[in-house]
């Protein structure tokens, strides 16, 4: 089955769906900021992927733009690099010819012109119309310069004709607060429709994280207790081993909050809370997860004094290694008062989640790698074990592994086998690995294919994006009116500082800190 067979108003085995084949139209992949770690990271490599996959079928040729003076040679020489070596040296080869490299000053005119007599010959000798995807991996202070510049220079196509289009993809931050993301959003739909806009948060692109849609719509065992009646509480945990590393100077006008809540916490989230949506359409599931945003309640100083914690990695050693303090890093001011901590709680105030405190955390420099949602289950309503127990039964737990041992954890209370009464919490696990045999792509790979495709689902749309700049805004002006002289530290290889812990154990709750073991 390809895409030319699928057909929307069909109904399909889940046999058939797994074959259907999501294959785009060709196109041109134009990157701004093509020599910047990012397209080498994770652009071009998941391009790459895709391109070895078999998932794209005919050529797709890739523009990278940059500063930097480069021949095409060079270009390909640095992707090489960035390719993993063990690869299909066929593959590889092929997959270089069709990259191709412009020096450009992405402020003038004259560029786009230039850009134009290079991307017309691009398609039209690879036998396709003029589509274009345009990546933006550049300082988001040229956003809006590119996307009008692109304008001025006719090369953004309307959606409308399908044989001609133009998607333009915003990385990350877009925006820096409410306002300047307002700003962003009304200079770049002078040139683009909503529908041409792709502002990528990579965390949607996770497997396991589209996976929680499938969980809770795709089973009946779970939706049914997904609410204040039997949840107790939910901790959503992002955390890092490493620094900021050589990302200082970026990272100083950012800190945790911009970085890592406004967007990647925030959806994991909206797709937790949000409600069921009345079907698999881009803008059905994008309405259900602004839906739990607009419902969140608003933070204000009181509730911040009691809700939020912040903290900044000292020194120390770690593994066997001395690690510097936040503040000793290079680019950043020895007085920097820029959280790499973050732990708060939110509530959201509707129907389902009254009452139910959610708990985010995320920083830099902590004991391990970990992603994870659990949802806390509420305790036996009355336990028959009373008598007998000199503590309470442990509460069922679900956990969504995103990241690393990606799969979903569910523990419950089980009898020891033998004539004592002795029980012990247990763990029923799906793990992708042992069901599926396979790594998990990378998402920007998924966000490519999806991009090729006209797909939003995936991608935060304006209102998201500006209602999720709105809870967060309060936080912001709290630790930038500098109210506070200090900053709670923690070690590196730590959970956070001990504020962390309080914040919970204000409501008798506790992080579950074994995903660090
Ligand atoms: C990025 C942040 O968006 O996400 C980084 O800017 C962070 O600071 C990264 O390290 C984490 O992504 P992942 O996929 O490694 O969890």
């Amino acid at each position: 089955m390809t895409t030319d067979s699928i057909q929307v108003d069909k109904i399909y085995t889940k046999e058939q769906l797994c074959l259907w084949e999501r294959s785009p139209d060709p196109c041109a992949i134009v990157i701004f900021g093509a020599s910047g770690d990012l397209a080498h990271r994770k652009l071009l490599p998941s391009l790459f992927y895709l391109q070895k996959e078999g998932l794209l079928k005919k050529k797709f040729p890739i523009l990278g733009i940059g500063r930097t003076d480069l021949s095409d040679e060079a270009f390909r020489q640095k992707i090489r690099h960035a390719l993993p070596s063990s690869d299909d040296a066929e593959k590889t080869l092929h997959f270089l010819t069709q990259c191709h490299y412009l020096k450009g000053d992405y402020g003038s005119l004259d560029f786009y012109r230039t850009l134009k007599e290079a991307l017309y010959p691009l398609c039209h000798k690879n036998g396709f119309q003029n589509r274009f995807i345009f990546y933006l991996s550049t300082p988001p202070s040229l956003y809006s310069v590119i996307i009008n510049n692109l304008g001025q220079s006719g090369l953004i196509h309307q959606q409308e004709n399908s044989a001609q289009w133009s998607r333009v993809v915003i990385e990350k931050p877009f925006g820096r607060s409410y306002e300047s993301a307002h700003q962003l959003n009304k200079d770049i739909s002078k040139i683009l429709e909503e529908n041409q806009i792709y502002r990528i948060d990579h965390y949607l692109g996770k497997e396991t994280v589209q996976n929680i849609l499938m969980f809770r719509f795709a089973n009946t065992l779970f939706e049914p207790v997904w609410n204040r009646n039997f949840i107790d509480h939910v901790q959503i945990t992002a955390a890092e081993e490493l620094g900021v590393g050589h990302r200082a100077g970026y990272y100083e006008q950012s800190g945790v909050f911009r970085d890592m809540f406004q967007n990647h916490l925030l959806q994991l989230l909206a797709l937790t809370a949000m409600e069921p949506p009345t079907s698999l359409d881009a803008d059905a599931v994008r309405d259900k997860r602004v839906g739990v945003f607009h419902s969140i309640t608003p933070l204000n100083p009181r509730i911040i004094k009691n809700h939020l914690v912040l903290g900044q990695y000292t020194s120390g050693t770690f593994n066997g290694v001395l690690w510097p303090s936040y503040r000793e890093e290079k680019d950043v001011s020895k007085k920097s008062l820029i959280p790499t901590f973050g732990a708060m709680r939110l509530d959201i105030d509707n129907w389902r989640w009254r009452d139910v405190p959610f708990y985010l955390r995320s920083g830099k420099r902590l004991a391990k790698r970990v992603t994870e949602i659990s949802i806390h289950f509420k305790h036996v309503p009355s336990s028959i074990f009373k008598p007998l127990l000199a503590e309470q039964l442990s509460a069922n737990v679900l956990k969504f592994r995103i990241q690393p041992n990606e799969g979903i954890v569910m523990s419950f209370e089980a009898k020891h086998p033998g004539p004592k009464l002795c029980m012990s919490t247990v763990t029923m696990n799906f793990s992708y690995r042992e069901s599926f045999g396979t790594d998990q792509p990378e998402s920007y790979a998924r966000l490519f294919l999806d991009i090729m495709l006209g797909d939003q689902t995936l991608f935060a749309r304006n209102d998201e994006v500006l209602t999720s700049w709105k809870i967060i805004e309060p936080v912001l002006a709290y630790w930038e009116s500098k109210k506070h002289k200090n900053i709670p530290t923690y070690a590196p290889g730590s959970y956070g500082p001990q504020g962390s812990d309080q914040l919970l154990a204000k409501n008798k709750h506790a992080w579950d800190n074994d995903i660090f073991a």
